[in-house]
């Protein structure tokens, strides 16, 4: 099985971005980190990174056909977009909504999330682990997943 991982704008340029929020890890290297934790527990990966909400919205309805769960940092589309949220629902996949930081102790524009309405989990604050932690857990909410 597949995890499908999408990343949002701007997320391209993590290492470089805002560190002291980010952190120096690039999404090259989240990329890698994935993909190592997903192999262990059997799985494949499909990492994707757009700064164009119509591209995601694109990917995340291709997933009904080719991917057993999704993983998703909406980055800033968290907080503005429907398009993302009913994407995300029309496919009945699992989804998990991953954030590097802790939104919660930043500005109130960040504290709501459309996407956390169809996620099963929400994991925030904790970095590129986030993501790791994110694979684990989809891996014992699909089929032929273990947990
Ligand atoms: C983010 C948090 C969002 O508020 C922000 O717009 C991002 C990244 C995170 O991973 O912490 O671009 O999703």
């Amino acid at each position: 099985p597949t995890i499908l991982v999408l990343n949002g704008p701007n997320l391209n340029l993590l290492g470089t971005r805002e560190p002291e929020v980010y952190g120096h890890t690039t999404l090259d290297d989240i990329r890698r980190l994935c993909e190592a934790r997903a192999a262990a527990l059997g799985l494949a990966v499909d990492f994707r990174q757009s700064n164009h909400e119509g591209v995601l919205v694109d990917w995340v309805q291709d997933a009904r056909t080719s991917a057993a769960g999704i993983v998703i940092n909406p980055a800033a589309y968290t907080h503005t977009s429907v398009a993302l949220l009913d994407a995300l629902t029309a496919t009945a996949l699992p989804v998990i909504e991953v954030h590097l930081s802790n939104i919660h102790r930043r500005e109130t524009f960040r504290h709501h999330s459309y996407v956390s309405r169809t996620a099963v989990g929400v994991i925030c604050g904790l970095g590129a682990t986030g993501y790791a932690l994110a694979i684990e857990a989809m891996a014992g909410l699909i089929p032929g997943g273990q947990a």
